[in-house]
């Protein structure tokens, strides 16, 4: 180890407030699906910066969007009108299913559930909600309420609610769970961090349905399944339902911290001016980013790269003959491979002995969020990689 490369390291482990455990390599630059370390090593970036990266690090567009904002204007507050923000928004409610067109800005994925539970507390008045058990929609206070993980929660109660957790994909307990003081039920269409579970059209629609049998409002999550990752713009287009509301981030700004609450007009409507705000929402540096990024994946397509290379990921892993896999799942480039055992020590074989980063989901899960302009050669690679570490051990 050098000495640099020991003072990086020792002074973030030394300085940070320790509640993540750190890969061990100090990652210092990005480009399309790859990422180098400070010894100069390369990797394929299959945790995507958990699946924000879809255009790629260091999208050039993106890059010179932000360098170019960056010059002109930064900050500004959403009291104040600006142009970056006006192209942003008219641009990203173009690009959501017809009728979410009220959207509230922030910056990272929690803030955007934080906001759908409060829109929806003041378009119902109910504080009510259901949620999916093995979901996950963050950790701050609100969020963490819809989370579903007692480990997440636990330490942290009382929390908002109550909260109704249901079997991801039952029906029935969905339809019992949801009454007339239900303010909303939140699904993520294809579930992340609980282990890359793609939801039923079927289980969707009655959701849907049974929500608004009882005046309730239909969210979707589509802060990791949103932005082509799926092979779709978003993941609700696999499954024909349009939701009341939709929480947006991750990869919708190319890489710089953003959020959002996509929603129907009524529901907005009902928010009394000032119950909601945040400083860096809809700041002119995120917008011009995000603008960018929409732009790159319309111009190119990128679902269609995301359904084709998911399909070579997926059906690579497939053909994997290891008795160590238990199923491998998932949708576009949203893919995860559930092995009979824990996965940390395979992923760690894959990083160190492969130059592949990926994450975990679930102890049992190997989950792969690379950018979506990953190329075959790479999905190759991920592949034969898999199948020698798990030979391996
Ligand atoms: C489905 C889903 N919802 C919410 C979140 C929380 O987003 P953030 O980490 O930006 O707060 C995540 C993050 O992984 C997520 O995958």
């Amino acid at each position: 180890m050098t000495a640099t490369q020991s003072r990086w390291l020792e002074q973030e482990l030394r300085y940070d407030s320790g509640v993540y455990t750190k890969h061990t390599h100090v990652i210092v630059r990005g480009e399309g699906a790859h990422v180098w370390d400070e010894e100069g090593r390369e990797y394929i970036d299959c945790i995507g910066g958990y699946g924000v990266a879809n255009v790629g690090h260091a999208n050039p567009e993106v890059v010179s969007a932000i360098a170019e904002q960056a010059s002109r204007l930064m900050v500004l507050p959403q009291s104040v009108p600006n142009d970056r923000r006006s192209e942003f928004l008219t641009e990203l409610a173009a690009t959501l299913p017809s009728g979410l067109d009220r959207i509230f800005l922030c910056n990272s994925g929690a803030e955007a559930v934080e906001a759908a539970m409060k829109f929806s507390m003041t378009a119902t008045g109910r504080h009510r909600f259901v949620a999916m058990k093995r979901g996950f929609s963050g950790r701050t206070l609100g969020a963490v309420s819809l989370t579903w993980d007692p480990a997440y929660r636990e330490p942290f109660m009382p929390l908002i609610g109550p909260v109704e957790f249901v079997p991801f994909g039952d029906s029935e307990a969905l339809r019992a769970a949801i009454d007339d003081q239900t303010a909303a039920v939140l699904i993520e269409p294809v579930q992340g961090e609980g282990g890359v579970r793609p939801a039923t059209a079927e289980f969707l629609q009655a959701a849907r349905e049974a929500a608004h049998a009882h005046g309730a409002l239909f969210l979707l999550d589509e802060i990791q399944t949103g932005f082509c990752r799926t092979g779709k713009m978003f993941a609700q287009e696999h499954f024909g339902v349009v939701p009341d509301g939709m929480t947006l981030a991750k990869a919708m700004a190319g890489g710089v911290p953003i959020g959002a609450f996509a929603m129907r007009e009524e529901i907005a409507k009902k928010m009394p001016k000032g119950g909601h705000g945040t400083t860096f929402g809809g700041n002119p540096l995120a917008m011009a980013a995000g603008l960018a990024a929409l732009r790159f994946m319309k111009n190119h397509r990128l679902w269609e790269s995301a359904a084709a290379q998911g399909e070579r990921l997926i059906s690579g892993l497939r053909s994997i003959s290891n008795s160590k896999i238990r199923e491998v799942r998932g949708l576009g480039l949203m893919v995860g491979v559930e092995l009979k055992e824990k996965a940390a020590p395979y992923l760690e074989a894959l990083e160190r002995d492969h130059q592949i980063l990926a994450l975990q989901a679930t102890p049992l899960v190997m989950r792969f969020l690379p950018p979506l302009v990953i190329s075959p050669e790479d999905v190759d690679r991920v592949v034969a990689a898999v199948a020698a570490v798990l030979a391996d051990r």
